[in-house]
């Protein structure tokens, strides 16, 4: 694959990585499509072309990957990791299903190259069912035939990301941020614009070519760790409100008879889990001095933000 202009179409390009990705390959000269299952018309201003996929619907994909040469995956269903099996939300149906469904529909369009956003964890063994249905995508995108480049990140922070965002957010008129559990679940956290280099750099990098990589930040902390980070950023004096995970649990346990419930106790154990990631791999692949935590939230928390 040259280091040229190429046709990218980002699956997710909508959210909050997939977005990030998509401006960093435009950006960088590809001509950049949205694949949204939601709208297809583009956002006033927005120089990217929006195409119609829901890769819930096979049908609805050969023609949105019509001349695309690289695909981006960077999917999560509406509301994720919360569930809603009633209204076909889970990881089995979108991350997973839905994956094999937009890499057979690539396969089929003569796409060249996968990008795939998986997750630190993904592995076929894993407790947890959605690092089994990432592992399921990422059969897929392996199994294709196509030249890959497999991302496996930590966590994921920015402008426009629905967990640090959230606390931070309710600190506004809390005289603390609330946190589900301990905080000590240990990340290594990545700034988004920094994720969105590193996916349009594995596009044009021999080493990312059939390379399975975890992704992390430069430092390695706690959930902790970063919100008083951020306080710190912003000038805020707040202490932080553990909720203990057994009760958020049970707390949680009756909204599951919703069809389309606000929190489970699955996704409680979602967002206190650990990522822990071995960069060494990325950093030989696609050497790239990445933000840190503090540098990071400053262009966006900073004073005057
Ligand atoms: N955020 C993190 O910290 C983090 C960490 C590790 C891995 N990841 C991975 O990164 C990926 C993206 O996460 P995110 O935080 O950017 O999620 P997000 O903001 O919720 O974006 C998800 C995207 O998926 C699209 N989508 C949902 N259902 C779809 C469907 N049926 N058909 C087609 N597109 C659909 C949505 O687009 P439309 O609604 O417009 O169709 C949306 O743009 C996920 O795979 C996640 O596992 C994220």
């Amino acid at each position: 694959m040259g280091t040229g202009s190429q046709v990218v179409a980002i699956a997710g390009g909508t959210g909050f990585v997939g977005g990030a990705i998509a401006r960093e390959m435009a950006a960088r000269g590809h001509r950049v499509v949205v694949l949204t299952h939601r709208k297809t018309a583009a956002p006033s201003g927005s120089t990217l072309e929006y195409r119609a996929a829901d890769v819930t619907r096979p049908e609805s994909l050969a023609t949105a990957l019509a001349d695309v040469e690289a695909l981006v995956i960077s999917l999560a269903f509406r509301n994720s990791p919360v569930e809603a099996p009633r209204r076909g939300q889970t990881f089995e149906l979108v991350d997973a299903a839905g994956t094999e469904a937009l890499v057979a529909a690539a396969k089929a369009s003569g796409v060249r190259r996968l990008i795939y956003m998986s997750g630190a964890g993904a592995a076929p063994d894993a407790p947890k069912h959605w690092f089994r249905a990432k592992w399921r995508a990422e059969e897929a995108v392996r199994g294709a035939g196509i030249t890959y480049t497999i991302l496996r990140p930590s966590w994921i922070y920015g402008p426009g990301d629905r967990s640090l965002n959230r606390f931070l957010g309710m600190s506004r008129w809390l005289p603390f941020v609330p946190q589900i559990g301990s905080g000590r679940q240990l990340l290594s956290p990545v700034f988004v614009v920094d994720m969105g280099a590193l996916a349009a750099d594995a596009l044009i990098t021999p080493a990312g070519e059939n390379a399975i990589l975890e992704v992390g930040g430069p430092e390695t902390l706690t959930m902790d760790q970063v919100i008083r980070a951020a306080l710190r950023v912003m000038g805020r004096r707040r202490f932080i409100l553990h909720a203990p995970v057994v009760v958020m649990k049970v707390l949680t346990a009756p909204l599951t008879l919703l069809p389309a419930p606000p929190m489970r106790p699955s996704a409680i154990e979602f967002v206190v889990q650990s990522a822990p990631v071995d960069t060494a791999p990325l950093t030989a692949a696609l050497p790239r001095r990445l933000t840190t935590l503090t540098g990071a939230l400053g262009t966006y928390l900073g004073p005057g933000r």
